[in-house]
């Protein structure tokens, strides 16, 4: 099939007194950046930074008019080389997609070969978005957890942000492979969703946001997956258990991280970064393997929502509102 040379997106415009306006636009194939591959964008997801992205915030986007979407699943139109084909299916996510590269809100990316990974067997295209960079970063995390050495006889892992879409792919992973899962919500009505994930149990943000100040608090946790930042996160490293690890991975409680030296020099815990949009393409494709084989978890049901284009603009003020739950799967083209 050949390119048509109009497709549609999602168009973030910057108004004249400073707002930012989403709508569904129609766009030409010469309007993309220049690339090795250019992929017919099936499915997409929506990621916190995908919020960002369209809502205005330059820390993620410097230019607008801009077509968010930092993932992608879709199938090879044309390639000038890399070992892609068309035809083969394929997942692009993080890099510069949908940051300063126009994304995958639309049904067409151009990127370079490097970022693109071959569909793994065992997922479909939707499978791969009901993941997203959310469900990647989740394993990255785990990855981290396992690699560090521990087991689920260790103790229990806590995971922050449990309901979004980080939060609940790691729940349903660790819980899969046997880890006693504790997740941390905002959301008084939560625990139902989270303990059909797997959680064991569910545990108050206030109660994990210690602001005493101690240093030190009781230890509870073998390791945590955060995803919050802040108080949160620091109260989690305080709570961490002699050797014990956590990752980093987001901040949407807050960018701080008031904690002192202790819980490293006196607990030996260790603090990980992650960062998956810089995740070297061996690591990356390792993440995406497991993701596809022994981790694979249910990518359907109530933490899966499925959006077309024209449903991204309420599935965008939902993400802003902090009502969604789970992952939001855009469906983008559909042949
Ligand atoms: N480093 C990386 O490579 C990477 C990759 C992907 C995502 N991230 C980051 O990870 C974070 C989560 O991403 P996501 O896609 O999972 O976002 P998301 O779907 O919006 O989920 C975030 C969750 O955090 C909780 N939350 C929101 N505001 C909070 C607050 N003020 N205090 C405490 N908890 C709060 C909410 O869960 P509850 O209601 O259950 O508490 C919310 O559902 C973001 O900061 C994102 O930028 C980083």
């Amino acid at each position: 099939m050949t390119a048509p040379k109009i497709f549609k997106a999602m168009v973030v415009e910057e108004t004249d007194d400073g707002r930012y306006v989403r709508q569904i636009s129609e766009r030409s194939i010469d309007d993309l950046p220049e690339g090795d591959v250019l992929v017919r964008v099936r499915y997409s997801s929506l990621n916190y930074k995908d919020l960002l992205s369209a809502t205005g915030n330059k820390g993620v986007t410097r230019r607008y008019p801009h077509t968010p979407g930092i993932d992608s699943a879709g199938v090879v139109e044309a390639s000038t080389g890399g070992g892609f084909s068309p035809g083969d299916k394929v997942i692009v996510t993080s890099y510069d997609l949908g940051m300063n590269t126009a994304g995958g809100f639309g049904q067409y990316i151009r990127v370079p070969v490097d970022w693109v990974v071959p569909l793994p067997d065992g997922l479909t295209l939707k499978d791969a978005m009901g993941y997203g960079t959310a469900g990647f970063t989740a394993g990255m995390s785990i990855q981290r957890l396992v690699d560090h050495g521990l087991s689920p006889e260790g103790g229990s892992i806590l995971v922050s942000g449990a309901t979004g879409g980080v939060g609940c792919i790691a729940v349903s992973i660790l819980a899969k492979l046997g880890y006693s899962v504790s997740a941390v919500s905002t959301k008084s009505d939560a625990a139902p969703f989270l303990k059909d994930l797997g959680a064991k149990e569910v545990v108050d943000a206030a109660e994990a946001a210690d602001t005493s100040g101690r240093p030190l608090l009781k230890a509870r946790w073998a390791g945590s997956g955060d995803t919050v930042g802040g108080d949160i996160l620091a109260t989690t490293i305080k709570s961490t258990q002699v050797g014990g690890a956590v990752t980093s991975c987001g901040n949407v409680a807050s960018p701080e991280l008031p904690i002192n030296v202790f819980p490293f020099i006196l607990r030996g815990v260790a603090l990980y970064g992650i960062d998956s949009q810089n995740c070297p393409m061996p690591a990356r494709k390792r993440v995406w393997e497991k993701l596809a084989g022994a981790w694979k978890v249910p990518l359907a049901g109530e933490g899966f929502k499925e959006v077309g284009l024209d449903g991204l603009d309420d599935a965008v003020e939902q993400m802003k509102a902090r009502k969604h739950r789970g992952r939001i799967i855009v469906r983008v083209s559909d042949e």
